[in-house]
């Protein structure tokens, strides 16, 4: 008898003890480019990481390529706790914070390491929270790359680009710097470009080379041109009212798989990129067209009007400071 209500007494425990246990925390990440990306790497090895730091604590769901939001909606969707982390292109926050304009400033910075060395600087920083009143948190910066232009004729002067459409991401200044140049910029989703491309609603884009050939871009584009004048980076960024509820060891530890994940996306970034523009070269589809010094700077000079008409919205001190980082 003694021995039945001790086990019984046991079971009960154990039974308790397996209820007791809280379901784990699904933790929706979306994006919109391919898993081959620094984007889409970053965010598998944030799984990873963040499923191990917090083992039967959290589950992490990846969604790629658009598959749970497209770029158009994936904000929304994270104000409504629908999707827990994203980490759009700087250039789709104008709406959230002017200041973040900053990026999509044509030949800004001379490389992917200015970019970097901006990013770590305190103006920088302040970036990560300049969006804290609209509810939204950056958990830090990511990099793809440095854009290059691309179309069915040869961008060789600026000239060259008069009258032609070209897709831009969802941002004002990426539209003043084609129209700087005579062009006709049309916001499009990041999913519809390859069709905007393939049917002639646009002749022409800009990307860093990893989207460039996991999207297939090259193949419905005759040239794309070594213009390196812009920068594509990411914000991670997370729900601030749902980071805030989370219990302390939750968010350090996904704290910390976060900035592990974004070292590795960003090693991936630095080192890849290279070789993703030797993948659409081998793949002879388009050709590379690279771009002389005095070409460059004629793009350069074309471009310039678009830093002085957001210089007001941006703050001078913003682009002094992205200016350093170039030395
Ligand atoms: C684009 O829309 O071109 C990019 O923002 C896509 C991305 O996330 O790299």
């Amino acid at each position: 008898m003694k021995l039945t209500l001790k086990l019984l007494a046991a079971s009960t425990l154990l039974a308790f003890g397996l209820g007791a246990q809280a379901a784990p925390i699904v933790i929706k990440y979306s994006h919109v480019v391919a898993d081959v990306t620094p984007k889409g790497k970053a965010a598998l090895k944030f799984k990873e990481l963040a499923e191990k730091n917090l083992a039967g604590k959290v589950e992490v769901q990846v969604f790629p390529n658009s598959q749970l939001f497209g770029d158009g909606k994936e904000m929304e969707a994270l104000l409504l706790g629908d999707v827990q982390i994203i980490a759009p292109s700087l250039a789709k926050f104008g709406k959230y914070t002017p200041k973040l304009q900053i990026f999509d400033l044509p030949f800004l910075f001379d490389d992917i390491q200015a970019v970097d060395r901006f990013q770590a600087s305190p103006e920088g920083q302040s970036l990560l929270t300049s969006m804290s009143k609209k509810g939204i948190m950056g958990l830090g910066y990511l990099h793809n790359g440095m854009k290059q232009l691309s179309a069915n004729t040869k961008l060789l002067q600026p000239t060259d680009a008069k009258g032609l459409k070209f897709r831009i991401q969802a941002s004002d200044v990426l539209e003043a710097q084609f129209k700087a140049v005579g062009g006709n910029p049309q916001k499009i989703s990041f999913s519809e470009v390859y069709q905007a491309l393939q049917t002639g609603v646009v002749d022409g884009t800009e990307n860093p080379w990893s989207n460039t050939y996991s999207k297939k871009f090259h193949e419905v584009q005759k040239y794309i041109m070594d213009s390196d004048h812009g920068v594509l980076d990411y914000m991670v960024i997370t729900n601030a009212k749902w980071w805030a509820g989370l219990p302390p060891d939750v968010q350090k530890g996904l704290k910390a798989a976060m900035d592990e994940s974004i070292a590795y996306g960003n090693k991936a970034a630095f080192q890849e990129a290279l070789s993703f523009r030797d993948k659409v070269i081998a793949d002879k589809k388009a050709e590379v067209v690279p771009l002389t010094k005095e070409q460059k700077a004629a793009w350069r000079t074309a471009m310039q009007p678009v830093w002085k008409k957001f210089e007001g919205e941006i703050g001078k001190n913003l682009i002094d400071a992205a200016q350093r980082a170039n030395q």
